[in-house]
């Protein structure tokens, strides 16, 4: 075959979904891995305050487990996050905290509105489940301010999550 039919071949083979970035130990795969900027939700803050303000990386991850866990035991969240993959969830919220907090993460998991599509998530979850990330963050010593800035990046994604 010609150089160049197989170069375009190459180019249009399918190719296996690369390996998950940062995939844990007994993490379910979900597909794809990909990481598309536009799956964030969010834009990014510009400059190190606001990683700085969640103590870097050690600091997210010790707020998001702290969330994570919350969510699981909370009876009026609990239910709905029953039987999803806590180790994945942990993972993929960690990259999105830390890549919307310009903490030097890219964020591998699905856009809003798939990773919540059919779990019937009303006003009320969203309610608490705010109220279980402040609680985790003031755990962590982030400064009110900090909390509500990083909030307002969050609460836009509402109408993605919510069902009406
Ligand atoms: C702005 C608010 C929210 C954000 C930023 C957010 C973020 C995320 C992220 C990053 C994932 C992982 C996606 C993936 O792994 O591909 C996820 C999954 C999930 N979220 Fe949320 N979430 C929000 C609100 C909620 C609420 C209110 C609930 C219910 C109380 C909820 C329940 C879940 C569940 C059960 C999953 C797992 C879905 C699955 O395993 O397929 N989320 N969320």
């Amino acid at each position: 075959m010609p150089a160049i039919l197989l170069a375009v071949a190459l180019l249009f083979q399918e190719t296996p979904p690369a390996a998950p970035p940062h995939a844990m130990p007994g993490e379910e795969a979900v597909e794809p891995y990909a990481v598309r900027p536009g799956n964030l939700g969010a834009r990014a803050f510009e400059g190190d305050a606001m990683a700085q303000a969640f103590h870097g990386q050690d600091g997210i991850h010790r707020i998001v487990d702290g969330f994570v866990r919350r969510n699981f035991a909370d009876p009026v969240t609990g239910p709905v996050f029953a039987n999803h993959d806590q180790v994945r969830l942990k993972r993929t919220i960690f990259e999105q905290f830390c890549a919307i907090l310009n903490a030097g993460c890219s964020y591998s998991g699905r856009d809003m509105k798939a990773a919540h599509k059919d779990l019937g998530i009303q006003q009320a979850d969203m309610n608490r489940l705010v109220e279980n990330l402040q609680a985790a963050m003031a755990d962590e010593g982030v400064s009110f301010s900090a909390q509500n800035r990083f909030l307002s990046k969050l609460a836009p994604m509402r109408g993605q999550v919510v069902e009406r």
